[in-house]
Order: structure tokens, then sequence, then C-alpha cells
């Protein structure tokens, strides 16, 4: 994938119709980035989509057909991949359950469909033990002490992060799958989201080690999610072959210490999606504070939160760029009565200009890479409501989502 950005299968044209019938702010997927995307990972046994990124049934059927397996963090989760076609029950685990806790539903559901369990605490363990669960398949989520992500908050491992079984605590957290007489299919390390590759040996070094030291058989380890994607021009993509051969090292040195084959499973999210997606807005106001210069779009951070969240950056370009314009810097703003609503800002906050073609009211603006954490994080705040999902795919373009109504909201609400 070199062309920068990716999400441009779309031309100009096609978006400018999309967005008179469907009326800007939408969300669009390129289907076919998503088909590369997932071959890219066609050496590891199993590819399980973590489907928090981007959780819309048909991105999830899209994902089926493509041979994935599907991760669930909630009984949403759950239901959504059963609905796409992924099965329960079967000898093919093709749905996980991943949490540190569990209440007494999600519990009660994942047993009656014998949903493998994640468990990333020992008192989710213990929860099983009271359910009559003997037999029943579980992972085991590793804190192996360390951890990073593109943002302090998508940092996974370490003691700064609430997620795993910490690493010393392995052994009783394997006295209380013995105890509850629960069957351990494997290891899984998810130390974060956006790695930096200096830390992929490190992270397989940590499972080979953690897994041989433990002494406990299983059948499978996960290198969970994690790999980053160039979301600016000047950034490399991984070399996906080089991160396989490591963590297939670390697989093959569990093989020999155990005598048999083990699955290698990988837990991509962004990996598969990001690129896909793209936000289509539209320039509402331009305005001029001090010195610095303002567009204000109908879309916020309630559409797309990352820039708010995590100070993340997401290109942007001009949809309809015949004009011959020159460039200048602009504050990139959404519409929510917040501050904080801005599309170009640094972690913690910092307004950021950005270099564009001078901007007009009505023009389109596209964000780019938006695919993954996009719409799957989005919220109602101000009372706005979902924005249509479109997917285009094998030449033909579908809506996936209608925009939710405000009618929608308010229902939910009546006494
Ligand atoms: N597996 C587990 C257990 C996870 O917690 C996650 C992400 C993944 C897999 C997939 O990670 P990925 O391949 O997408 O990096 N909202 C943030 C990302 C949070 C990720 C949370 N867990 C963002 O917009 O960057």
């Amino acid at each position: 994938m070199s062309k920068f950005p990716r999400s441009t299968k779309f031309s100009a044209e096609k978006l400018i119709e999309l967005a008179e019938i469907y009326n800007s702010p939408f969300w669009a997927y390129d289907g076919d980035i998503i088909k590369t995307k997932v071959d890219q990972l066609k050496n590891f046994d199993v590819i399980r989509y973590a489907q928090k990124a981007c959780s819309n049934i048909n991105i999830l059927r899209l994902m089926k057909s493509l041979g994935t397996k599907i991760d669930s963090v909630s009984p949403g989760e759950i239901e959504r991949a059963l609905n796409a076609g992924f099965q329960a029950g079967t000898a093919e685990n093709e749905i996980v359950f991943t949490a540190d806790v569990i209440d007494n539903e999600t519990c009660k559901r994942a047993l009656e469909l014998k949903i493998p369990i994640n468990c990333g605490s020992i008192d989710m363990l213990k929860v099983l033990g009271t359910k009559k669960a003997e037999g029943h398949p579980v992972w085991i989520r590793i804190n192996p002490g360390f951890g990073q992500g593109h943002s302090q908050k998508t940092n996974t491992g370490g003691e700064n992060s609430k997620h795993g079984i910490w690493y010393e605590d392995l052994p009783e957290a394997l006295a209380v799958i013995k105890q509850n007489k629960l069957k351990l299919i494997g290891f899984h390390m998810h130390i974060g989201s956006g790695l930096f590759s200096k830390n992929f040996d490190r992270t397989c070094d940590a499972m080979a080690e953690l897994v041989i030291k433990c002494d406990v058989d299983i059948e499978a380890i996960s290198a969970g999610g994690g790999i980053p994607i160039a979301y600016k021009e000047n950034e490399n993509d991984v070399d996906i072959n080089n991160y396989y051969e490591l963590w297939n090292a670390a697989r093959k040195k569990i093989e020999e210490h155990f005598g048999h084959s083990i699955t290698l499973e990988i837990e991509p999210g962004r990996f598969l999606v990001a690129e896909s997606g793209i936000l289509v807005t539209k320039v509402l106001a331009i305005k001029q504070m001090g010195g610095k210069k303002y567009a204000l779009i109908n879309s916020g951070f309630n559409d797309l939160m990352r820039p708010a969240m995590y100070g993340s950056y997401h290109h942007i370009t001009v949809l309809d760029d015949t004009e011959d314009r020159v460039m200048e810097e602009i504050v990139i703003a959404g519409h929510l009565c917040e501050s904080g609503d801005m599309f170009t800002q640094g972690e913690g906050g910092i307004v950021q200009l950005r270099l564009l073609p001078k901007l007009h009211v009505g023009d389109y603006l596209i964000f780019h890479d938006v695919g993954a954490y996009g719409a799957s994080m989005s919220s109602n705040y101000n009372s706005w409501p979902l924005l249509p999902e479109i997917l285009f795919i094998d030449g033909e373009t579908k809506l996936i989502r209608r925009k939710q109504t405000i009618h929608d909201l308010m229902h939910l609400e009546q006494i």
C-alpha cells in the first residue's frame, strides 16, 4: 500500500454524488482495501479481527467471507459476531470473548454458546469457577510488565495499564484454572495499540519466555493486535513479513519446548480497516480569530473522536480541488459546543494549524484513514445522530447503516 492517502478509491464525482444522496457527513469504506490488508496477514494461522475497530455487521460479514475469525469484548459484540455468521460452539472457535472482567449475564451467554473466554484477571477465572464451567475453554491474557501504544491511553501493558494478568501472577492464575477444571487453550499478549517496531522482539521474547516458564501445555498463542498504520505521508508501513518472522520464532521455541505444533493467532483491528475508511464532511463557516483562521465543519468529536481523545493526526483533503488555490494554514474545528472539538490538535489538546488549499464555505473535506475507531467510537453527544455508513465493494456502493434519526434517539427515553 504505497499511495498516500490510501482511502481514495472513490472518485471525487462519486463522493459528491454520495454527498448529495446521503447528505454529508458520512463514513465510506473501501472493501477492496480490507481484502488487501487481510491478505497481507495470511502467514498467521488465525487472523482474529478485533471488531471494536469497526463493528458494522456488514464489515464483519466481509471479514467472515475473507476467512478471519473474530474477537468480541462485550455482549453486544458477541451478538454482532453471531449475526454476521460467525459460529459459536464448534471446534473452530470462531468467536472469542476477551475482557478483564465479566458480569453474570455475559458469563452465562458465553458459557451457553461455548465461546472461549480470554481472561484478563484472576477474579474473572474465579467467576467461571462459580458457574460450573468445567472443561470450558479459556485463554490467559498476560500483562508482561511493559507496554506501549501510539498514546499513553492505548498502552495496555505495564503497571500504568489495567489490562491482563500480571506476569508474576501467572502461577496463581494457572492454579485457579486447574482447581476449576477449566481448559487452557493458550496465552495471549496485547501490549498496546499502535506499537513501535522496536518493541516487537521484546514482546515475542516475553511470550516465549513466560509460556516456557509456566510449563503448562497449550494449543495456541496470540500476538494480540497493535500493528500500526502510516497516518502521515512520511511514516512507514510495518514490515509485516518481519513481524510474522519474529512471532514465528517465538512460536517455534514454544513448539520445541512442548514437542508439538502451536497455532499462532493475531488479533488486529486498525491494520485491517483503518485505511479503508473516510469521513466526508462540509465546511459551514470560516472565521479569523486573532492570528488564527478556523474552518468549522458539520461534524465533531461525536463522529470522529480520535483527534480530541488522543491528539491523533488524520490526513485531510479538499474534495473538489479543481480550482488552483493558494495554500494556507488553518484550524479545522467541529460543530459541538465544546472547545476541545478540534480535528487538528496534538496530544494534550494543543491547537494545531494544518496547511490546506484555501477553504471556502461549502467545500467538502475528507478525513482519511478513519476506518478503525472512527464510527465505532462515535457518540450522540449534543444529540447528534450517528452517521450513515457506505461500503464500496466489487464495483458496487452499498448503504450499510442508515443515518440514525433524532426520533431514534428520543424513542429510548419515552416514559
Ligand atoms: N486485542 C485487544 C485485546 C485489544 O484491546 C485491542 C485494542 C486489539 C486487539 C486491536 O488493536 P489494534 O490492532 O486495533 O491496535 N481507540 C484507540 C485504539 C484502542 C484499542 C483498544 N484495544 C484508537 O483510536 O487508536
